[in-house]
């Protein structure tokens, strides 16, 4: 893929991966355009980044996605790529949990439905484009689930999937489709909790390397190492990852 010159909307470019990719395709001369729910902490980003564009916007909010792609079809019809990057991740034990059905509710609907519905609702625009791209960001957690996480795990694990079949979908299409599998990153998201993690930047780094040479499973560090032991044996894979 050629890295500039681009339009790009990258979900969640407000806070960790999301931001470092922003921080990559900015300095490398991309018009780029980042969605989040908090407006404080788009406009925040704005400043350090001034030639950006901030769209509030909450992914599980159909209205919102309405209102996005217009703003998207109206503003940046040149659009080429998209980052589906925003998620969240709730810990949660299905044994004590009393909120379960708004948390499963809102927690599939920003790591998986949102990202099929922008799939399916920007291809046109990304169709009419050259260099086009869809990016989505799964887990190493796609491979083997952990015990703390059931719905998160399995959000992964579907868009995984998802990202298989849609791309075969754009088989001999102008539009490739992408996918990265971060092993455990330093962000707000794992605030607090496992060791070993990478920067947001060393994951970008690794990614960039890949997406230029149009690799479209983009297994980062340690997801490398998972993919090959959950290959082999999968018993070990799921109980290294059991705890995590
Ligand atoms: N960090 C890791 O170890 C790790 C590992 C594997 C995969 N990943 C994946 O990498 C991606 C980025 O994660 P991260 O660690 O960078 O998380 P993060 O720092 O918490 O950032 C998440 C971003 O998504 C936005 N967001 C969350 N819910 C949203 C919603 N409903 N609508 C719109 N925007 C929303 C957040 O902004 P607002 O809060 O303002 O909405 C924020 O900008 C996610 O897909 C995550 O699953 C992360």
């Amino acid at each position: 893929m050629k890295l500039t010159d681009n339009t790009i909307l990258i979900t969640g470019g407000s806070s960790g991966i999301g931001l470092a990719i922003l921080k990559s395709f900015y300095q490398l001369g991309n018009k780029i355009i980042i969605v989040a729910r908090d407006i404080d902490k788009l406009k925040e980003v704005q400043i350090q980044f001034p030639e950006i564009a901030i769209f509030q916007c909450d992914l599980t909010n159909q209205t919102d996605i309405d209102g996005l792609i217009v703003f998207i079809e109206q503003n940046y019809s040149n659009l080429n790529m998209l980052f589906n990057n925003a998620a969240i991740q709730y810990n949660y034990d299905f044994l004590t949990e009393q909120n379960i059905v708004n948390k499963i509710d809102y927690e599939v609907s920003a790591n998986l439905t949102s990202t099929i519905k922008l799939c399916g609702l920007l291809l046109p625009v990304l169709l009419k484009n050259e260099n086009s791209a869809i990016v989505n960001v799964s887990s190493g957690l796609a491979i083997s689930p952990k015990k703390s996480a059931p719905v998160y795990c399995a959000s992964k694990a579907a868009i995984h999937n998802f990202t298989k079949a849609f791309r075969y979908q754009m088989e001999g299409i102008n539009l490739k489709v992408f996918e990265i599998l971060p092993p455990i990153v330093e962000t707000p998201m794992t605030e607090g909790r496992g060791k070993n993690k990478i920067s947001p930047e060393e994951l970008v780094n690794e990614f960039m390397n890949d997406f230029k040479k149009n690799k479209e499973e983009s297994y980062i560090g340690k997801s490398k190492l998972l993919k090959f032991i959950n290959r082999i044996l999968p018993k070990i894979s799921d109980r290294i990852l059991k705890n995590g």
